[in-house]
């Protein structure tokens, strides 16, 4: 019976504890054990995201929306903010391991001994997050960064919970108290697909967590509070997130809209960097550029819907109907395919011609960075995932034309070479590059 209620009630990262065990030891030894500073530094930039994919698997991680900040992009995130000071309060709602909560408080001043700044830092920064093991883990990181930039091992009588008392295991969307307080919003909330809420006026049907956390965060806030915040690209640039900038508009001012690129490399999704603050709500706010061009241009995202393809040919079963196989080892480039050499079984998403293939990662010396082929014919075609599927919105084999014509050319290896720095395309990446039809 105990096991049965043990095994209901397991953390699904419970086998990060071990992790964060190791941080709480390391933050009592000593500063002058020689490499205590090397470590700490391990500890604040990017190895708590390396344990959690070592030992969390991805879809665990997918399905919680646990992917951490790293420290250039939280860096970033805070140097767009302003008026920071000693009054400044700081609320992450979903925290996770604190990176953005560590980025702000690398701003903050010291205190004269270590206690006092931990009890200043504690008025100022707050945060929240479903799970127990990473308010643990972030308690404890910001408590390493304060002793390692005062270089000291002063003992310390409180427990981590006792100096960040609002740090602490709560639903982020619940916290009316915190939202209130707060002068700063910093937030990269998860990004899967969620219901839209049932009383929603600016969605309706899937949408990602991200646009009702903003949406749901600003509406909590008070007025003057500025958000800071790490966004799936879709949100700034898909023509279906219109609705969301609008409600956004309506409930803030948006300052800065910024394109960053890739997350990381665990996390194969563009983001863009938002830095707004709320203010009353205006029924008629003045309309703001989310895009670069005082004229937005076009992009695929508008005439095409852009997915990765969905066999993974060493996990999925071959199961289900037979259908025409393209992989990019037998898809040739820069013309139509009508004959497929290669067929396989497959149960999930196929997809009608004609749409346009185009490979996810680009040959090294190939002088195009998106290489794409039409996909003709009157059979519904599995796809590998190393391929990249944009279907025409209007069904219309003259569009996959056109949208191959514009990917061949100097423009798009440069708007490419700009946004991402790795070979890999993605999805938000083909999605946002500028076409007209
Ligand atoms: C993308 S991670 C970002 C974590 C952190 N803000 C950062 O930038 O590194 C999102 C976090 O939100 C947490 N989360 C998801 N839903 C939540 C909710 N309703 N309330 C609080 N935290 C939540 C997840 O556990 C995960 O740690």
């Amino acid at each position: 019976m105990t096991a049965v209620l043990n095994q209901a009630t397991r953390s699904p990262f419970s086998d990060y504890s071990a992790y964060v065990s190791k941080l709480q030891r390391l933050k009592l030894e000593s500063h002058r054990v020689a490499d205590w500073n090397t470590r700490v530094d391990a500890a604040l930039n990017g190895q708590a995201s390396v344990e959690l994919r070592r030992v969390a698997p991805v879809e665990t991680r997918r399905k919680f929306g646990a992917f951490f900040t790293g420290t250039d992009l939280g860096s970033r995130l805070i140097g767009c903010g302003t008026g920071f000071d000693a009054k400044s309060v700081f609320y992450d709602p979903t925290c996770g391991m604190g990176d953005l909560l560590i980025a702000a408080a690398r701003k903050l001043s010291l205190c004269k001994t270590l206690p006092d700044t931990l009890r200043q830092w504690g008025k100022q920064l707050t945060g929240t997050d479903l799970h127990r093991e990473f308010i643990e883990g972030a308690r404890t990181r910001l408590v390493l960064l304060a002793r390692q930039r005062h270089k000291t091992d002063e003992e310390l009588q409180n427990t981590d919970a006792g100096f960040f008392p609002n740090i602490r295991v709560a639903d982020g969307l619940k916290q009316k108290a915190l939202f209130n307080r707060a002068t700063h919003l910093l937030l990269n909330p998860p990004f899967g697909q969620v219901a839209s809420p049932t009383d929603c006026k600016w969605a309706g049907g899937r949408i990602t967590e991200a646009a009702a956390f903003v949406v749901a965060a600003l509406e909590r806030a008070k007025q003057g509070t500025e958000m800071l915040a790490i966004l799936p690209e879709v949100l700034r640039s898909g023509s279906f997130s219109e609705q969301w900038r609008k409600r956004v508009s309506q409930l803030a001012e948006v300052q800065l809209v910024q394109p960053y690129g890739i997350f990381d490399d665990s996390a194969d999704v563009d983001v863009f960097l938002l830095r707004l603050t709320r203010r009353a709500e205006s029924q008629n706010p003045a309309p703001h550029l989310w895009t670069d061009s005082a004229h937005r241009t076009s992009i695929v995202a508008d005439f095409f819907d852009v997915h990765v393809g969905r066999v993974v040919p060493h996990r999925d079963k071959k199961k289900g109907e037979e259908h025409p196989y393209i992989h990019p080892r037998c898809v040739p480039t820069w013309t139509t395919m009508r004959d497929f050499p290669e067929s396989r079984r497959h149960e999930g998403k196929v997809y009608a011609p004609p749409f346009v293939a185009i490979r996810r990662t680009s040959r090294p010396g190939h002088p195009y960075r998106a290489t794409a082929t039409i996909i003709a014919g009157n059979r519904p075609v599995a796809v590998e995932n190393h391929l990249i599927v944009c279907e025409p919105k209007n069904g219309k084999f003259s569009a996959c034309r056109e949208l191959m014509r514009q990917l061949k050319t100097e423009a798009v290896n440069e708007f490419l070479n700009a946004r991402i720095r790795c070979r890999h395309l993605t999805v938000g990446s083909v999605a946002a590059i500028p076409f007209k039809l």
